[in-house]
């Protein structure tokens, strides 16, 4: 079965060859007259870290929640290690980890009793697995106090031990760094790639651009229930080809530049400093061009963007579309 491939695969970078372990088709939800998620195409390849953006309301959870079968669509459908997730749903979601929002806990129990009390349901779950995962977590010190008395943080912690308890192939977490302090999302950030290290594949929807830019290979942007980019992170952040310049008279260099029949949208960013294009697309004969004209650059380097500047614009640009 595809599950124990999932299992015994070595702990690779996705490859292009690697199995799809999680695929949407043409996945939809409608709520009354509003199309929360339309047609959705998603494919997650095995091994891969795949963050999954977009602004509130977009469709996020609503597509997770499709995927985890605790909702139905309305059309289309989901496969998890290519089975049909509607009608081997009992098979396919032992294999699955989840942390939805916030994790439903009892609040009454101590934190290592909830995990107890979900080993139960699950099945097979030994003593040593529970101390494992609070391990993982970092929530040994507090295992035996209430969950009534946890932080916000430390029960979305417990949500994510819960989520580890059967060692799923396939983690799907809706925001699990929210309500995290900045340690805990660092120790996110080290469990979620050592996982992944592991050869576990996870879907993951976060607000945080900056750790979706340092874990993830791959990002999917949704909009208004839409897929508008499914990139790598690489291809996302990577500049249009400009470079970045700093050097002394940048306003005379820039002067210069826009007279360049390739550097008519060169400009100067909020630090001064220039963004251009280069003769012949060459970083090297735009450091010999800005040198012989006698404006020697002290640093240049291709211009790429941050994952939030990707955001807003693709926001943006969609924005424009459908205004259109
Ligand atoms: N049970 C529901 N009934 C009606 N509309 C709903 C329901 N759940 C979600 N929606 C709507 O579906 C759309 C998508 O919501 P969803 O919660 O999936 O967004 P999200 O991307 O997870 O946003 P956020 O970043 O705020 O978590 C929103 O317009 C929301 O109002
Ligand atoms: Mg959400």
């Amino acid at each position: 079965m595809q599950a124990d491939h999932a299992l015994t695969q070595a702990a690779a970078p996705a490859a292009q060859s690697a199995p799809v372990i999680l695929r949407t088709i043409e996945l939809t939800k409608q709520y009354g007259a509003r199309l929360a998620v339309k047609h959705l195409n998603l494919e997650i390849k095995h091994g891969e870290i795949v963050g999954f953006l977009g602004p509130n309301g977009a469709g996020k959870t609503t597509t997770i929640r499709m995927i985890l079968g605790l909702i139905a669509p309305t059309g289309g459908r989901v496969e998890i290690f290519g089975r049909d997730l509607a009608s081997e749903r009992d098979f396919l979601l032992p294999h699955v980890g989840a942390l939805v929002e916030m994790p439903a806990l009892y609040q009454h129990l101590t934190g290592c009793e909830n995990l107890r009390a979900m080993g139960a349901v699950l099945g097979g779950v030994s003593r040593q697995r529970i101390e494992e995962v609070l391990e993982l977590v970092g929530l040994q010190a507090r295992q035996r106090d209430r969950v009534r008395t946890y932080s916000l943080g430390m029960k979305q912690r417990l949500g994510l031990a819960i989520a580890l308890l059967n060692d799923p192939d396939l983690l799907i977490l809706d925001e699990p760094a929210n309500g995290l302090d900045p340690a805990g999302i660092v120790e996110m950030r080290d469990l979620l790639q050592r996982l992944a290290n592991e050869g576990k594949t996870v879907f993951l929807s976060s607000h945080f651009l900056g750790e979706v830019q340092q874990i993830c290979s791959r990002v999917i942007f949704l909009n208004a229930g839409q897929l508008v980019a499914n990139k790598t992170v690489a291809e996302l952040t990577r500049g249009q080809g400009e470079y970045v310049v700093e050097l002394e008279q940048s306003q005379e260099a820039l002067d210069l530049l826009k007279k360049q029949p390739w550097g008519a949208q060169a400009r100067l960013d909020d630090d001064g400093r220039l963004l251009t294009s280069a003769p012949g697309d060459s970083g090297r004969e735009l450091y010999a061009f800005l040198a012989q004209a006698g404006f020697p650059p002290e640093s240049l380097a291709p211009a790429t963007q941050n994952l939030e500047e990707v955001f807003f614009s693709l926001i943006n640009n969609h924005e424009g579309d459908k205004a259109q």
